[in-house]
């Protein structure tokens, strides 16, 4: 493979941005997406792979196997980018797919089955409030008319912004459709990095959950209000907030994490009390069952705060869904590529969550880690070496050769 043609992409595609670098803001249908898109639909054109979009934006860049009439092998990722991110969440399993089928052409390979990359749309949530639309409308895990009634915090709708008239419906995809999906992503965790493994093999990916909580309290003067004449909606969020971490401290199992990390406090004036507050919770866990026992006590302890307060709580389910297992073919083939290339491996579990979650819902999927410096991601000082993107790109384009054999 080519790494430091990929290495340039990398960094090309980092500039499509509304944050000067080192950040990358990539967010849904901007102008920076958009931007992105035809720079991607360029490279792919000139590579002489056959492209096609899909209404929601998913957009699917295939090499046609010699026997088109079998349920290609898919591979894929993102390309947006949350607020103040780096340039290696998603991309790398974007561009390093790319230049997998590019190597693999240039070295005499001749698919048998198609092999199909799909850049989904909106893998993040920051336009919209779900992960993984476009994978979610593929799986037909959301419907659409769920993805219809979606807003953007400026009252846009889905349907206003997506660059397809097509109706939403077209999306889905048979079980079938597909023999395989393989997705290549840095860790976004510290484990590889600090244990100097080149390759994480996914077994399992956890179980996220998303809730948006309005909370409405009485505002009024800063000065002239006294304190317990007070339903500070603020102190109720935040209340709750301390309960989240609580919960997922206190929970029996090591891997509930719970997070607020969105907070709308109105009318924003540092003289007014607060008579509006907006929280999202997003909650995770290996385990289903005491990732919901969580939510339950966090939803009990909410509703008795704001009880107490004399603020009303809103309660809005954005999903919850649950783990995914990885095809243990799958895992067993990664594995023996990784083993034939000479690196080092691990088998794991992702405690992000992937548009494999959904891919894993209508064919056998796993998915290739590669170390990302410190584990850190979702801020602009995300890191991976040339290096460990080439080995994965390597196992992804061993993995994807084997598949399309036949
Ligand atoms: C994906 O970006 C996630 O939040 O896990
Ligand atoms: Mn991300
Ligand atoms: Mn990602």
């Amino acid at each position: 493979m080519n790494s430091s043609r990929l290495t340039a992409e990398i960094n090309h595609l980092a500039h499509f941005s509304s944050h000067p670098a080192p950040a990358v803001t990539r967010v849904l249908f901007s102008p920076e997406d958009f931007a992105a898109r035809t720079w991607l639909i360029d490279l792919a054109t000139d590579a002489g792979f056959f492209i096609r979009s899909d209404a929601v934006g998913n957009l699917f860049i295939t090499w046609l196997g010699s026997d088109p009439s079998l349920p290609a092998v898919a591979t894929g990722s993102h390309i947006d980018a949350i607020p103040n991110a780096g340039k290696y969440d998603g991309v790398v399993g974007v561009l390093g797919a790319l230049e997998a089928m590019r190597s693999l052409r240039e070295s005499g390979h001749q698919p048998v089955r198609s092999i199909e990359l799909i850049m989904f749309t909106a893998e993040e949530p920051t336009r919209f409030g779900i992960g993984c639309l476009g994978s979610r409308l593929l799986a037909g895990t959301t419907s659409p008319d769920q993805a219809h009634a979606l807003r953007d915090p400026n009252g846009r709708s889905l349907d206003d912004l997506r660059p397809s008239s097509d109706p939403l419906s077209s999306v889905l995809l048979q079980p079938g459709h597909y023999s395989a999906f393989l997705e290549l992503h840095i860790e976004q965790g510290p484990h590889l990095d600090a244990s100097g493994i080149d390759i994480g093999i996914v077994e399992k990916i956890a179980a996220p959950a998303a809730f948006r909580l309005t909370l409405t309290g009485t505002g009024g003067h800063a000065g002239a209000v006294l304190m317990p004449d007070r339903h500070d909606a603020f102190l109720a969020a935040a209340e709750i907030a301390l309960a989240v971490e609580s919960s997922a401290l206190n929970s029996s199992s090591p891997d509930t994490v719970g997070t607020v990390g969105k907070v709308e406090v109105r009318p924003g004036a540092i003289n007014s009390i607060p008579n509006h507050a907006l929280i999202e919770i997003d909650f995770r866990d290996t385990d289903l069952t005491t990732r919901d026992q969580a939510i339950a006590l966090i939803q009990s302890t909410a509703e008795a705060i704001c009880q107490r307060r004399g603020v009303s709580l809103l309660w809005q389910h954005i999903n919850a869904d649950p783990p995914a297992t990885c095809a243990p073919h799958l895992v067993t083939l990664i594995e023996s590529a990784t083993t034939t290339l000479g690196y080092s491996q691990q088998r794991m579990i992702s405690r992000a969550y992937h548009d494999s979650l959904f891919m894993a819902r209508i064919c056998p999927t796993c998915m290739i880690f590669i170390p990302c410096d410190k584990g850190y991601s979702h801020r602009p000082d995300e890191y991976s070496s040339p290096e460990a993107i080439a080995k994965g790109t390597l196992v992804l384009a061993e993995s994807l050769r084997q598949l399309s054999a036949a």
